[in-house]
């Protein structure tokens, strides 16, 4: 899970697939990272901790780390928040070959739309919320899909 800071929406897209690997006991891994150095480092903003704990996911133990090279091989599936983070990744890909396990994480609730989940940074608290609906659903769905066998 990629986005740019990894305090707002890719946290929030760890722990909620982490939470959904846990329910559907699957094997599999998730982590997050980011393009910012900013924050590299720091737990998640105080606001999608809290938004987060509302249903149930402790996230505060999370660490902000920027994206490497190497995630590519670490990992199957990449999902990127928005356009900016997509073009981030590309930057770091080496191959076309990596550049197929990148995907819009929208694209699996709206496919083939490349929706970006806004950025609630700058906002108030109910960005983070409509941030988790939007993150719960795409998540719920990969679940599924790696269930059913998806890989
Ligand atoms: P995120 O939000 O990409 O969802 O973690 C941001 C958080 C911090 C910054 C940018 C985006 N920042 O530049 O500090």
């Amino acid at each position: 899970m990629v986005c740019l800071g990894n305090i707002c929406r890719s946290p929030m897209a760890e722990g909620i697939m982490r939470a959904r690997i846990e329910k559907y006991m699957l094997n599999a891994e998730v982590d997050s990272a980011g393009f910012e150095s900013f924050h590299t480092g720091d737990a998640p903003d105080a606001r999608a901790t809290r938004e987060m704990k509302r249903h149930g996911i402790d996230i505060s133990r999370q660490e902000a780390r920027l994206f490497k090279k190497t995630d590519f091989d670490e990992f199957d599936r990449i999902y990127v928040m928005d356009s900016v983070n997509y073009n981030d990744v590309k930057s770091k890909a080496s191959s076309e070959e990596q550049m197929l396990k990148v995907d819009f994480i929208l694209n699996i609730t709206n496919p083939g739309s490349n929706k970006p989940v806004p950025d609630p940074y700058y906002g108030g608290e109910d960005g983070f919320a409509k941030t988790y609906q939007l993150l719960e659903s795409a998540a719920e769905q990969i679940a599924l899909e790696l269930k059913n066998g998806g890989k």
